[in-house]
């Protein structure tokens, strides 16, 4: 019988409970045994296993978080702590293992493949940056909930003809700032993929105010790095009424929504599924919206691209 091991590592993501779900059902149904590891790298270091049955998983699908714990383990990146990892994966006798999580997370899977860890990685990260697929679990729910927030704000800026900067999570990419800017009708979005000239933003702002618009809305990536800086900028230059919100981890937590359920569940199955044929040392991924696989080496080489041609629409359409 296959015995496999699971865990979520690095920022958690909405639908990263759906995923073990579908890992520890999955499995089951194939007749494996499971183990959760609790607390990512940190806990496989610590042996922190514990048995998964079918009920360990039930009532979960629907909640954001991870039941796991998530940490980020600087001793998993040294040789000694992944060997640690590696003695305690052969005293439960795993030949198998699922990491849910980002890019740094992947570097620590292909390290374990590479030390005979039968290994196979799930993306998981609000920010969509994860090299070898157009899609992480609980990026959808992170920009409906960006989207809700703005949504909101838009009202109260409308009733005080406020102009409001709106930062977004995305520790060094544009990915939510510009889904939640194009779906809420920012005026101006700011991310780290494109230039934006501060003079362009107040020019947009000021164009709005003439055709009568009452408020205006600027959405900004954290990886821009300013968004109080941007706000100081334009109430300075403009005397305009200007508030700064910064949106942080509100965009971590919650509900997944439909699409991140799904693609957790298909991904989830997918792993289980890999490991199941002898696959192993890749990552699960969606390319051209079908499920497919890639080695982590090959993954990595891949570079996160956004797709500019929406900035461009955004910015044709806020007018
Ligand atoms: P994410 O997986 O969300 O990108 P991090 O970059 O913080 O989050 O990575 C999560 C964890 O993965 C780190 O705390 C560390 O334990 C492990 N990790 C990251 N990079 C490496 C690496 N080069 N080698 C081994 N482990 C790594
Ligand atoms: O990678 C997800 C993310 O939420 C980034 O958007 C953000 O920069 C970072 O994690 C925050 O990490 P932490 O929760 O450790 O402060």
């Amino acid at each position: 019988m296959k015995k496999i091991a699971v865990l979520t590592s690095g920022g958690d993501a909405p639908g990263m409970n759906t995923a073990i779900r579908a890992v520890v059902r999955r499995a089951i149904f194939k007749g494996f045994e499971v183990y959760g590891v609790q607390n990512g790298y940190k806990g496989l270091i610590e042996g922190d296993f514990i048995s998964m049955n079918l009920g360990s998983v039930g009532d979960i699908l629907h909640r954001g978080g991870t039941i796991l714990r998530s940490s980020r383990s600087e001793e998993f990146k040294t040789n000694e702590g992944q060997q640690r990892a590696l003695v305690q994966l052969n005293n439960k006798a795993v030949n198998g293992l699922v990491v849910i999580g980002g890019d740094g997370s992947f570097r620590g899977a292909k390290k374990l493949s590479e030390l005979g860890v039968a290994t196979i990685g799930i993306p998981g990260s609000i920010d969509n940056d994860i090299p070898g697929t157009d899609y992480a679990i609980g990026f959808d729910t992170a920009v409906n909930t960006a989207v809700s927030a703005i949504d909101q704000i838009r009202d109260t800026a409308s009733s005080h003809e406020r102009t409001f900067i709106i930062e977004v999570m995305g520790r060094d990419a544009g990915d939510i700032a510009l889904w939640a800017g194009m779906c809420a009708g920012a005026e101006s979005i700011i991310i780290p993929e494109a230039h934006q000239d501060l003079d362009d933003i107040i020019e947009r702002i000021k164009q709005g105010q003439q055709r009568g618009k009452t408020h205006s809305i600027i959405v900004v990536a954290e990886g821009v790095g300013k968004g109080l800086q941007i706000g100081n900028n334009i109430r300075e230059k403009t005397g305009f009424d200007t508030k700064v919100t910064i949106l942080g981890h509100i965009q971590r937590g919650g509900s997944p929504s439909a699409y991140d359920r799904m693609i957790s569940s298909q991904m989830g199955a997918k792993a289980v599924d890999l490991l199941d044929e002898g696959e192993h040392g890749v990552m699960v991924g969606i390319k051209n919206a079908q499920l497919i696989h890639r080695a982590f080496g090959e993954a990595e080489k891949d570079k996160h691209t956004i797709d500019l041609s929406i900035y461009d629409l955004a910015r044709s359409l806020s007018i």
